[in-house]
């Protein structure tokens, strides 16, 4: 598709990386979902049905858990599951944007352009999909905290490149593993499976275009810039995984929230879930020269190292 223009662009974006999104955007076009038709939103929820796998839970493995009632077990992974997705879909509206103003007059003709504003569209639906499955469960907005929040709000305005895609990497790799283990959970919800198979699905393409964007603004640039991405996606990762279940989840539960907190911060299996499900990613920040000595102790802190 030389005749399109130079075989470099923008940021250095060549042929072979556009055949990357070609193989993507094919990828879509046979394999996307409507979770509008797809998902049974009608169908009642089953009162004893976990809304994520209790290994997922942040209690689960502690003395707290083993004190639970199965109803308060239940309410407890119904509130975790839903904060994660509003997390999630507070993440999406930050990524929607970095892509958006990232293809800001590329040109239309490339399949990267394409792809990205098929993934704005895949995100669009996600977002909408995870509310209605919070709406389904009955679990109001968990909001990040007022500073997080703004913290979010200037990274969407200026976050770009490397910084921004590595940003979507970590907020997708992370999601990805525990939905993995959602969609096929034998006590989940099914809107939980449901949904989860959905975003597993059209998250793998999101994943490799992200590492492909990455690799590609990443052509090239010396130690500083690496480093300086790299301790920027490790901050991004700690926001990320320090708000995905909100303190609120507790008392929701009826469990005392200081007690809970304390058993979550000392829990060994969560910590250990956490580093096996990071450790592909790791492995391509390392890969990138993005796992420096800072980044490192930001992941250590979140128990991702
Ligand atoms: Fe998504
Ligand atoms: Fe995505």
């Amino acid at each position: 598709m030389a005749h399109f223009g130079t075989a470099t662009g923008i940021h250095g974006h060549t042929s072979a990386d556009d055949d990357v999104s070609k193989r993507l955007l094919d990828s879509a076009a046979t394999l996307s979902y409507d979770p509008a038709t797809e998902i049974d939103w009608d169908a009642p929820l089953p009162a004893d049905g976990y809304g994520l796998n209790p290994e997922w839970s942040t209690l689960y493995g502690t003395r707290l858990w083993d004190e639970m009632t199965e109803e308060q077990r239940v309410t407890l992974t119904r509130h975790e599951v839903c904060s994660i997705m509003t997390t999630g879909i507070w993440f999406e509206m930050i990524l929607q944007q970095m892509v958006l103003r990232d293809q800001y007059l590329k040109n239309p003709a490339s399949a990267e352009f394409r792809f990205a504003l098929t993934e704005i569209a895949d995100e669009c639906r996600h977002s909408i999909m995870f509310a209605r499955a919070c709406e389904k469960m009955g679990v109001p907005q968990y909001r990040p905290a007022a500073a997080i929040a703004q913290a979010g709000r200037l990274f969407k305005a200026t976050a770009k490149g490397e910084l921004a895609y590595g940003g979507i990497l970590v907020a997708e790799e992370v999601l990805d593993v525990m939905q993995r283990d959602w969609m096929r959970g034998e006590n989940v919800l099914d809107i939980v499976r449901g949904t989860s198979r959905i975003h597993v699905v059209e998250e793998s393409r999101h994943m490799k275009f992200a590492r492909q964007e990455i690799r590609e603004r990443l052509r090239g640039a010396g130690r500083a810039r690496r480093r300086a991405a790299g301790t920027g996606v490790a901050v991004a990762a700690f926001v990320i995984v320090s708000s995905m279940v909100h303190r609120g989840v507790y008392a929701a539960a009826g469990l005392d929230t200081e007690r809970a907190l304390a058993e979550v911060r000392a829990n060994q299996h969560r910590k250990a879930m956490m580093r096996t499900s990071s450790g592909h990613l790791m492995a391509f920040l390392a890969e990138n020269g993005l796992l420096n000595r800072s980044a490192t102790a930001v992941y250590r802190r979140v128990d991702m190292i």
